[in-house]
């Protein structure tokens, strides 16, 4: 018989080689780690993001319907923080990505919490939230943090309540299906309490797979007049320790902008991008002068010299989860980079929306 550290140890395993090789069955349509049934990957040619101008809409792979409503908006003149906020609005609305808003995977104890992020290049101005609970327009709730507020960050149960007094309504964003994942999480825990495994209890043979994501949504444009902005939304972690704020809230980690350069942003494993400060580092790395793709690559080059622990390291010591890295220069180049595997994104270049596959630094 197998002992909780055991147990613990396997649970870890299956939940980053979900995270590596993405996660298939219930998580295969939702969030970035995977390509979104149905829709095809374009292949870009070596450079062509980086050749790009004009405006664009970029973001992580579970973001066509973000790039279009962004782009569609700034065509008529919004504001690229509104129309931004406004893409990223429909998947936090979709009960089906496990990995963002309603829908979203909870933490141990049960409960969604979100994390999200905005930031306005021409006001240099930010808003975010942590822990926030009960809403789910996170990233709206960034938003009205940096137009209303002197402040950049509100966290837990104050920012529920900022947004309550802001018209956001409660709202129930754990579903049954989330519940159902949680249920399967927590009754494989512990081989010695009194919750059968979920194997046992459905009497099915083997590890039933249960949905894993360190999923979120990126999104950042650039207008014709080279202003860019950019939101990054998440539920996090999944079955994280309750408390937990991953890189998606704090500037800088998941999300950065800056007017004079670009915008970057980061989906997958929050804490080798808080400890990268990732976006922050992709922007000056464009600044420096490298390429979007090459300023995303050299984020994932240091995360993966910077990691150290053996359990986040595979045979050929490289990391073993994945991180994927968005950048959108001021003049309208793009590029997005992943640690591993086959990663996409979503770009509406002004012309055509598109599913891109992201550039792999391993594999
Ligand atoms: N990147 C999302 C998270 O780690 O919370």
């Amino acid at each position: 018989m197998s002992t909780p550290l055991d147990r613990r140890q396997l649970l870890r395993a299956s939940a980053l080689s979900a995270t590596s090789l993405g996660a298939a069955g219930w998580l295969s349509s939702a969030g970035p780690d995977d390509a979104p049934a149905g829709v095809p990957i374009q292949e870009l040619r070596p450079g062509e993001g980086d050749e790009h101008r004009g405006r664009c809409v970029i973001s992580s792979g579970n973001g066509m319907a973000a790039t279009a409503r962004a782009m569609e908006l700034i065509e008529k003149g919004v504001d690229c923080v509104d129309a931004v906020v406004a893409g990223v609005g429909i998947v936090e609305r979709d009960p089906n990505d496990m990995s963002v808003g309603l829908g979203g995977l909870p933490d141990a104890d049960g409960q969604v919490t979100l994390d999200a992020s905005v930031m306005h290049g021409p006001s240099h101005r930010a808003g975010s939230v942590g822990c926030l609970t009960d809403t789910v327009h996170a990233a709206q709730v960034a938003l009205l943090v940096l137009k209303q507020t002197d402040h950049v960050m509100l966290v837990g149960d104050r920012a529920s309540r900022f947004a309550r007094e802001h018209g956001f309504p409660k709202e129930e964003l754990l579903t049954d299906r989330a519940r159902q994942a949680w249920l399967r999480w927590r009754s494989g825990l512990n081989p010695n309490d009194d919750r059968l495994d979920p194997d046992q209890a459905l009497g099915t043979e083997g590890e039933l797979e249960i949905p894993y994501t360190t999923g979120t949504i990126h999104c950042g444009a650039v207008d014709e007049n080279g202003d860019v902005s950019a939101t990054t939304t998440t539920s996090g972690l999944s079955y994280k320790i309750p408390g937990r704020v991953g890189d998606s809230p704090i500037i800088g980690a998941g999300m950065y902008v800056d007017n004079e350069v670009g915008s970057a942003g980061a989906t997958g494993r929050g804490e080798a991008v808080i400890q990268s400060c990732g976006a922050f580092s992709a922007v000056r790395e464009m600044e420096a002068g490298a390429t979007p793709t090459e300023a995303c690559l050299r984020v994932l080059e240091r995360i993966a010299s910077r990691t150290k622990r053996p359990y986040l390291l595979n045979s050929k010591g490289e990391p073993n989860f994945n991180v994927v890295m968005y950048a959108l220069r001021k003049d309208g180049a793009f590029g997005a980079a992943c640690m591993r595997g086959s990663r996409t994104f979503a770009v509406h270049d002004g012309e055509q929306n598109r599913l891109l596959r992201a550039t792999s630094l391993f594999e």
